[in-house]
C-alpha cells in the first residue's frame, strides 16, 4: 500500500505549484497528475458544474489506485471537499486550510488580502477558514479571473501580465495589507507580477508548501510513506491536448513532464 501513488488532481497545469512542493517535500512518493485541460478553468463555472468535473476527476485518480488524493485546485476545494472526501475511504486532502494557516503564520498587521478565483472568492471559504483561526484578522478579498489563461498562455512576467496585476491589485493595496494569499493554483507562477505591484512589505503567501506538509503528515501518521528505494516515478495525464500543459510545465517545474497521456475522465 505504502508504494502506490499519490493523485493529485487540478483544473489544469496550476496543481503543478502543489505536485512540485509534494516532489521537493518527499521526493521518494510516485505521483499522478491529473490536470482537466480540456475544462479549464473551473473558477467561473458553477458549483454543480464544478462538482461533477471533480467527481470525475476523483473517480479517474482512484482508478489509478492512489494512497491519497490532493485536491490541488481552490475551486473545487472551496466548492465541494467535503464531499468528495466523504465518497471515498482514501483520504481526500484539500489546500484552502493550508493556506489559511499560511497567511495567520505570515501577517503581523491582521489585515490579509486573498486573491482566487470568482468561486473560490464568492464561497467566502479562505475567511471562514483564516477566521476559524484567528478571528481579529481583517480579510480583503479580490478575483482576478484573467490571471488563469496568462498563466496557462505562459504569460508570466509580460507586460500584459503586470497590466493586468496592477488593475486588479492596486485597490487591495490601498488597505494596507501585509500579507497576500495566493488562493489560486496558478497565482504562484505570477509571483515575479504580483510580488511587482504589491512591493516588498506585502509577503505573497500560498497553499503549496503547507499542503505539502500536511501530506507527509498524513502519510507517517498511517505509516503510509514510500518504503522502495528505487527513485520516485510520476505519471501526468491531461484531458486535452498536452502541448502547452508541457511547455509551461516543464519551464516550472524544472524537470520534464513525461510520461503524458490524454484521457477523457
Ligand atoms: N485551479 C483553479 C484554482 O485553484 C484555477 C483555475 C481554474 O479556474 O480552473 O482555483
Amino acid at each position: 500500500m505504502s508504494n502506490i501513488p499519490i493523485g493529485v488532481f487540478d483544473s489544469g497545469i496550476g496543481g503543478l505549484t502543489v505536485a512540485g512542493e509534494i516532489m521537493k517535500l518527499l521526493p521518494g512518493e510516485n505521483i499522478v497528475y491529473f490536470g482537466d485541460t480540456a475544462r479549464v478553468p473551473y473558477g467561473s463555472k458553477s458549483p454543480e458544474a464544478i462538482t461533477q468535473f471533480a467527481f470525475e476527476g476523483l473517480k479517474f485518480l482512484l482508478s489509478q489506485d492512489v494512497k491519497l488524493i490532493v485536491i490541488a485546485c481552490n475551486t473545487v476545494s472551496a466548492t465541494c471537499l467535503e464531499e468528495l472526501a466523504a465518497s471515498t475511504r482514501v483520504p481526500v486532502l484539500g489546500v484552502i486550510e493550508p493556506g489559511a494557516r499560511a497567511a495567520v503564520n505570515a501577517t503581523r498587521n491582521h489585515r490579509v488580502g486573498v486573491i482566487g478565483t470568482e468561486r473560490t472568492t464568492k464561497s467566502r471559504a479562505y475567511e471562514r477558514a483564516i477566521n476559524a483561526l484567528n478571528e481579529s484578522i481583517s480579510i480583503y478579498s479580490k478575483a482576478c479571473p484573467l490571471f488563469v489563461p496568462l498563466v496557462e498562455e505562459g504569460w508570466l512576467e509580460n507586460e500584459a501580465a503586470l497590466i493586468t496585476a496592477k488593475i486588479y491589485l492596486e485597490p487591495l493595496k490601498g488597505q494596507g495589507i501585509d500579507t497576500l494569499v495566493l488562493a489560486c493554483t496558478h497565482y504562484p507562477l505570477l509571483k515575479p507580477a504580483i510580488g511587482q505591484i504589491m512591493g516588498r512589505g506585502v509577503r505573497l503567501v500560498d497553499s503549496a508548501e503547507e499542503t505539502a506538509k500536511e501530506v507527509w503528515q498524513i502519510l507517517n501518521g498511517g505509516n503510509l510513506l514510500r518504503k522502495a528505494n528505487a527513485p520516485a516515478s510520476y505519471r501526468y495525464f491531461v484531458s486535452d491536448d498536452p502541448e502547452k500543459f508541457v511547455r509551461v510545465g516543464e519551464k516550472f517545474l524544472k524537470r520534464s513532464i513525461e510520461p503524458i497521456s490524454v484521457i477523457e475522465p
